[in-house]
C-alpha cells in the first residue's frame, strides 16, 4: 500500500484533494498533515473521517525536527503539499507568518523527504503553487510555464521563494519534485475571507459587499473539484521535474463577477432583482494590487489531457448552494476571532 502525504488537508483545496484521493484509491493511506490554523477545519472532512485509509496527523511544518520525526514514522511515498498561509491581505498586514509556514516549512518538508528517501527510488514530491509568482498582466498576454517570476505581495514572493527551493532540492540534491501553479479558485468550503464566499455570505446577512479600488482588477477563477482532478493527474501522470499551469480560461472583472453574485443570490432568496447589488461598497485598494492573472493552460491541456469540466455559471450556482445549504459551516467558522478581524479589515472610501 502506498502511503501519501498531504499536507494542508484540512483547508480549501487541500480538503477537496484529500476526499478524492481517499475515495478514488483505497489501495493508498491518504494522512492529512495540518496545523489547523484559522483556515484549517476538520468540518470540511466530516464524510471521510473514518475512511480505513485515512490518517489525520495535527502537526505544524515549521517544526523540522517534528517533520523528520513523521517522515521516519510513516514512511511516505509520496508528498502532495499544500499547507501554507494563503490570504494576500493577511500577508500585508502579517508578512512573517507567511515567511515560516510557506518557506521554512516548505524546505523542513523537502528536507525531511530528503533525509528518508535516501535512494530516490519512485518517489515524488508534489508542491502545490499559485500563478500569483508570475506577477501581474497588463490588458493582455497570459502566464505560461516559462514566464518569469515576478512576485509583488508578501504571500506571492514567500510561494515563489518555495517553488524556487523546491526546483533548488532537484537540481542540487535530485529530490524527484513536480510543481503545478494553478490561478484563482473557488468552490464549497473555502474560508470566507476569499472574495466569492466572503461575497455570497455578506449578501445573505445583508452586509457591505466591500469592492477593493474600483473592483477593475481581474482573476481567472476555476472551479476548486477541477483543480483537484488536475492535481490527481499531474500527481500520476507528470515526468519528475516537470511544471504545470492549470487555469479555468475564465477572466473575470471582480466587479463583474460580484455583480453576477448579486443575481444568483436574489435569485435564490426570492429578493426583487437589483437588491443584493444595493450592498456594493467601494473601499479602500489593497496595497499593491495585482490587476491581472491569467493562465495559459496549453501545456496541461495537450500533454495530459485535462480541460476544466465546469462552465462558470453552473459552478457558481452549484457554490452558491452549497453554502446556502451550509449556514452551520459558516456560522461555526465565522464566530470568534473572525469578525473581529474583519471588521477591522476595511476603510470606507
Ligand atoms: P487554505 O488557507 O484554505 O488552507 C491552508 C491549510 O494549510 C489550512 O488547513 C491550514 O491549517 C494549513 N496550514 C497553514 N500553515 C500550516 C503549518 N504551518 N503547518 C501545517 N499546516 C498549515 O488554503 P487553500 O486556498 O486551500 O490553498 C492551498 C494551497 O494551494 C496553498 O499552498 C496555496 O498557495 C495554493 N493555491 C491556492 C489557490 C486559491 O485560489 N486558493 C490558488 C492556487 C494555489
Ligand atoms: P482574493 O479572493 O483575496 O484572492 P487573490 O487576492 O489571491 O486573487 O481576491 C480576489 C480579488 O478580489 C482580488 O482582486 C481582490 C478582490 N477583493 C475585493 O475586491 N474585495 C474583497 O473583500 C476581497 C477579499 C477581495
Amino acid at each position: 500500500m502506498k502511503t501519501i502525504l498531504i499536507t494542508g488537508g484540512a483547508g480549501f483545496i487541500g480538503s477537496h484533494v484529500v476526499r478524492l484521493f481517499v475515495n478514488k484509491y483505497p489501495g493508498y493511506k491518504i494522512v492529512n498533515l495540518d496545523n489547523l490554523t484559522y483556515a484549517g477545519n476538520l468540518a470540511n472532512l466530516i464524510d471521510i473521517e473514518n475512511a480505513p485509509n485515512y490518517e489525520f496527523v495535527k502537526a505544524d511544518i515549521t517544526d523540522g525536527e517534528l517533520m523528520k520525526m513523521i517522515f521516519d514514522k510513516f514512511r511516505f511515498d509520496a508528498v502532495i503539499h499544500l499547507a501554507a498561509e494563503s490570504h494576500v491581505d493577511r500577508s500585508i498586514s502579517s508578512p512573517m507568518e507567511f515567511i515560516f509556514a510557506n518557506i521554512v516549512g516548505t524546505v523542513n518538508l523537502l528536507n525531511a523527504a530528503r533525509q528518508v528517501w535516501s535512494d530516490f527510488n519512485g518517489q515524488k514530491f508534489y508542491h502545490i503553487s499559485t500563478d500569483e509568482v508570475y506577477g501581474s498582466l497588463g490588458a493582455t498576454g497570459f502566464f505560461f510555464e516559462n514566464t518569469a517570476y515576478d512576485p509583488r505581495s508578501p504571500y506571492s514572493a514567500s510561494k515563489a521563494s518555495s517553488d524556487h527551493l523546491v526546483r533548488a532540492y532537484h537540481h542540487t540534491y535530485g529530490l524527484p519534485v513536480v510543481i503545478s501553479n494553478c490561478s484563482n479558485n473557488y468552490g464549497p468550503y473555502q474560508f470566507p475571507e476569499k472574495l466569492v464566499p466572503l461575497a455570497i455570505n455578506n449578501i445573505r446577512n445583508n452586509k457591505p459587499i466591500p469592492v477593493y479600488g474600483k473592483g477593475e482588477n481581474i482573476r481567472d477563477w476555476l472551479f476548486v473539484e477541477d483543480h483537484a482532478a488536475a492535481i490527481d493527474l499531474i500527481y500520476h501522470e507528470a515526468k519528475i521535474g516537470e511544471t504545470y499551469n492549470i487555469g479555468g480560461h475564465n477572466e473575470w472583472k471582480n466587479i463583474d463577477l460580484i455583480k453576477l453574485l448579486c443575481e444568483i443570490m436574489d435569485r435564490k432568496l426570492n429578493r426583487l432583482p437589483g437588491t443584493s447589488e444595493n450592498l456594493i461598497t467601494y473601499v479602500k485598494d489593497r496595497a499593491g494590487h495585482d490587476l491581472r492573472y491569467a493562465i495559459d493552460s496549453g501545456k496541461i491541456q495537450k500533454e495530459l489531457g485535462w480541460k476544466p469540466s465546469l462552465q462558470f455559471a453552473e459552478g457558481l450556482e452549484k457554490t452558491v448552494d452549497w453554502y446556502l445549504a451550509n449556514e452551520k459551516w459558516m456560522k461555526n467558522i465565522t464566530s470568534g476571532d473572525y469578525q473581529k478581524y474583519y471588521d477591522n479589515q476595511y476603510v470606507k472610501r
